[in-house]
């Protein structure tokens, strides 16, 4: 019988840990291209996560080799009362799946659930009431290992004690577009100005943040913040809608072709503000060359997706939370 042990990590262990991410998303990374942030991992990234607040990693050794990592983290929410959640960690903050990971040759062992239980019973004796871990639809190892251990997959979940109207978690969506045919006709609103942002802008790009994406920076980002995104030497293009003289909104988009959506002020959305900035982000795009756009929103957005089908955009994927209430 192979005889599986999990047990935390330790610093000197980031070399495994590394090579074990890289050997197991290594399928993933080639099936969805560069789009959905996939990448290498290095040991001082590991080492960088181990040492984060309220994170752990665990490793498991199958017949004493190491063959599988596992990272979560414990948060303490205020609901409508206080209490400890679960989280399996992504491997990318927007698009990634949850780090539990087994390399491919000890597969189908039991390693998995091992990781998967040793966590949830050591955190469960802690106090933790739920957990959740976030997978592709298209996963089944994954489905099958987190059903296997009482995990619900859930589209939209609501958690009585987090709130009543607000969602606890939910599936995102993540959808494509083909930039080598010509981008659909729609609507466009003459109004909107469309540029690059200049430094003026740095007040309303505050408020859009804040308002329009407070997962990102909170609900009060500073102008640090804001100027450190705007400078930010990754390769791409910022544009802002300007309308009637006033800076309303910001989009972005990555030489991998992934577009970011920091929105448009709540105020001025439902005027085709939204859609005639989209639609020149993504000429700008064909512009550069891509061939494909990649954009990805929580299920709950509905006006945002609205928009990508309105520019032909098509559904790829989607990633399912899964939720266990301890
Ligand atoms: C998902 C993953 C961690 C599973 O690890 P594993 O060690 O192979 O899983 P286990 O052997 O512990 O299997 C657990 C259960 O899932 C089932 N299972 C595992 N792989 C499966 C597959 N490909 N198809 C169907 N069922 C599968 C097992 O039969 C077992 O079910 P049982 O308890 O009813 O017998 C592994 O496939 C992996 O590393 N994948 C790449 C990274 C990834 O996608 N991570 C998950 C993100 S949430």
């Amino acid at each position: 019988m192979a005889e599986i042990y999990v047990e935390p990590f330790r610093p000197g262990q980031e070399m495994l840990v590394a090579q074990i991410h890289n050997a197991s998303f290594d399928e993933w990374a080639r099936k969805l291209g560069e789009a959905y942030a996939y990448r290498k991992v290095m040991p001082q990234e590991v080492l960088d996560w181990s040492q984060k607040p309220s994170n752990t990693i665990w490793l498991a050794y199958l017949n004493g080799v190491p063959a599988g990592y596992i990272h979560c983290r414990v948060e303490e929410i205020r609901g409508r009362r206080k209490f400890l959640h679960l989280l399996y960690e992504l491997t990318d903050r927007d698009m990634g799946q949850s780090k539990i990971a087994v390399v491919p040759r000890y597969r189908g062992r039991g390693v998995g659930k091992a990781l998967l239980r040793t966590t949830l019973e050591y955190f469960k004796d802690r106090g933790v009431e739920i957990a959740t871990a976030y997978a592709y639809d298209d996963n089944e190892a994954a489905s099958a290992l987190l059903s296997s251990l009482g995990f619900r997959h859930e589209e939209i979940f609501y958690y009585e004690d987090y709130s009543q109207q607000e969602p606890f978690a939910f599936d995102s969506i993540y959808a494509e577009l083909d930039l080598s045919k010509p981008l659909k006709d729609v609507r466009l609103n003459p109004d909107v100005k469309v540029r690059t942002p200049r430094e003026e802008d740095l007040d309303a790009l505050i408020r859009i943040f804040g308002e329009c994406s407070p997962w990102v920076y909170g609900p009060k980002p500073s102008a640090k913040e804001v100027l450190s995104w705007l400078h930010n030497s990754r390769a791409k293009v910022t544009l802002v809608a300007e309308y009637r003289g006033e800076t309303v909104g910001a989009m972005e988009f990555f030489k991998d072709g992934r577009i970011g959506i920091p929105g448009v002020l709540p105020e001025h959305r439902r005027k085709g503000i939204g859609t005639t900035l989209f639609y020149h982000l993504l000429k700008e795009m064909q512009r550069h060359g891509l061939v494909k756009a990649v954009v990805d929103t929580g299920i709950i957005l509905r006006d945002a997706i609205r928009m990508y089908h309105r520019l032909g955009f098509h559904i790829a994927r989607r990633r399912w939370a899964w939720i266990k209430l301890m």
